[in-house]
């Protein structure tokens, strides 16, 4: 055969492949509201800069008739493309071929590209829409699970690993976007679950809806597992390009360094605070005080609102911020909030991206309900991800600072690099109330005035120990600061940071409490 008609051939057959499970198929993923696997991966990377590979690749399975079907494609993309005209590798699996359900092969294209993902050391993007397991390969679909999550596990902390939730994403499947970075999911499109509605309703007899079970929101606002919500794919496309845009391509590299921008003036830090101490303020509008250009691109913001943490540029640089948010529960850590947090700073320590921490909480939750959740365990977290950390870590106590949540805060204690507090930060065991209550017991019992005599003895504690200088009498406070020098010293401490060099002990690896 002449040249030109082998590359006619060619041409022939990848059009078919292109196809994927045909027209019928694709029309049924369409009316769901979803768009195509190839036009997912087009729609996330820079114009025609995909290159696919391995779109000949076919399943091996041999039972159930299945030797008598082709699979193009064998149900998932792979390739790489640019973002930003940065490298990025990216699998989407192909729900109108065979579900998207995972067997042999179709495992073997996605491992493949995540080595080379973690060789050309470059982010990798996987998009899930699958049923599962393929449940004719059996035991064989379960190892390429296997292979995926040993891959997942091992390539954590090198390069970031984005899974993109756009359909079901059913059974063990779950495990490969639970060990990944950020799970993007988008409303009454994605679905995860461990054991879908059918089998609970044959197993426990409850009926449950898939969305109520593990839709978009359950995954956003309940369990966590979510980091980023859209109302559809076009806003998660966006959501994922702006996240690459905050960090670094792998944990040998820093952040792209961008033009240093003004915070929009609307944002006055020295207007947030209100006068009233137990009134509560959104910490958001303090972060985007600080910011370049105001923007602050919050992750889980619908989990745990009680803690803040996400990314934002300080003089061009990305910062992580971690912070109380009084307006949740005080700001209160609980179970979830420390889980939100240690796991944020454990990412961008992994990732050489510096942490300014705002303080602002009366310490712990109490309630049985947090000690039985296990508020010791998850509560310790915290501990251990700021005394871990390496990167260049700051904070800045805005306003309280209580017991364990002052130590646990990124305190000096647990070698913050730099503590900054406003004039209205308290630093005390707990608050005045609960403090005066419990040491002057005596006084305030025998006086003619009870009432009176709380009331004294309160501000008398306030006076004594409810403001930033005690500790900074003791250097576990770097400077007392006005509000509005807070971008100054956050732009100052970050650029004296820049060579910070600090070794832990060597060790495999430390034992945290998980
Ligand atoms: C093989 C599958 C499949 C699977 C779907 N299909 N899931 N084929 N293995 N796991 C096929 C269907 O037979 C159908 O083929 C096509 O994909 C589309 O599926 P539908 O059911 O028609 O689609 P829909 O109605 O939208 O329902 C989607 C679904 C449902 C909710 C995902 O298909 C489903 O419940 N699938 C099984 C989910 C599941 O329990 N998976 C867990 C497997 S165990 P045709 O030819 O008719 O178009 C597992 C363990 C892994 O994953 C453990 C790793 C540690």
């Amino acid at each position: 055969m002449a040249l030109n008609n082998k590359i006619e051939e060619l041409k022939k057959r990848k059009e078919q492949i292109e196809k994927g499970g045909g027209d019928k198929a694709i029309e049924k993923q369409l009316a769901m509201g979803k768009m195509t696997a190839r036009e997912r991966v087009d729609a996330i990377v820079d114009e025609n800069s995909f290159q696919e590979y391995d779109m000949f690749v076919q399943h091996d399975a041999r039972d159930f008739d299945m030797d008598k079907m082709t699979l193009h494609g064998d149900g998932v993309i792979t390739g790489t493309g640019m973002v930003n005209k940065r490298p990025v590798s990216i699998f989407a699996q192909d729900f109108t071929v065979a579900g998207g359900s995972l067997g042999s092969m179709h495992a073997r294209k996605i491992t493949k590209i995540m080595d080379h993902a973690l060789k050309m050391h470059m982010p990798l993007i996987g998009i899930n829409d699958s049923g599962g397991a393929r449940i004719q390969e059996g035991v064989n679909s379960l190892a390429g699970y296997g292979d995926i999550f040993f891959r997942n596990t091992i390539s954590s902390g090198v390069i970031p690993q984005i899974s993109v939730i756009l359909g079901p994403c059913a059974g063990g499947a779950v495990y490969s976007p639970a060990l990944t970075d950020f799970v993007f999911v988008v409303d009454k499109i994605s679905k995860m679950f461990i054991t879908g509605p059918e089998v609970i309703k044959t197993v426990i007899g409850e009926e449950i809806s898939m969305e109520d079970l593990g839709g978009a929101r359950v995954h956003s606002e309940i369990t966590g597992n979510a980091h980023f919500f859209a109302g559809s794919e076009a806003e998660c496309f966006e959501q994922i390009k702006k996240l690459l845009g905050f960090i670094p391509w792998s944990n040998t590299e820093k952040a792209q360094k961008l033009e240093p921008k003004d915070p929009d003036k609307r944002y006055r830090i020295d207007r947030i605070m209100p006068s009233d101490p137990k009134q509560p303020y959104d910490v958001r509008d303090v972060i985007r005080a600080v910011v370049d250009g105001s923007d602050f691109f919050e992750v889980q913001e619908l989990w745990a609102a009680n803690a803040v943490i996400g990314f934002g540029r300080i003089h061009g640089e990305t910062v992580g911020f971690v912070a109380n948010q009084p307006l949740v529960l005080a700001g209160v850590l609980d179970v979830d909030s420390s889980d939100k947090i240690a796991r944020f700073i454990r990412y961008c320590d992994a990732f050489n991206i510096p942490l300014v921490t705002f303080v602002d909480l009366p310490g712990y939750l109490p309630g049985i309900d947090q000690e039985h959740a296990g508020v010791i365990r998850h509560g310790a977290k915290i501990l251990y991800a700021y005394s871990e950390a390496t990167v260049p870590k700051i904070s800045v106590i805005l306003r309280k600072a209580y017991g364990g949540g002052y130590i646990a805060m990124n305190s000096r204690h647990l070698r913050a690099d730099y503590v900054f507090a406003w004039p209205s930060a308290e630093i005390a065991v707990m608050g005045p109330e609960g403090a005066a209550n419990i040491i002057f017991r005596k006084e305030i019992q025998s006086a003619d005035d009870p009432e009176k005599m709380r009331a004294l003895k309160v501000n008398e504690y306030k006076d004594k120990f409810a403001n930033p200088y005690v500790a900074a009498s003791r250097g576990y406070v770097d400077a007392v600061i006005e509000p509005l020098e807070t971008r100054k010293l956050l732009v100052h401490a970050l650029s004296v940071s820049v060579n910070k060099v600090q070794q832990i002990p060597h060790k495999k690896h430390g034992i945290p409490p998980f």
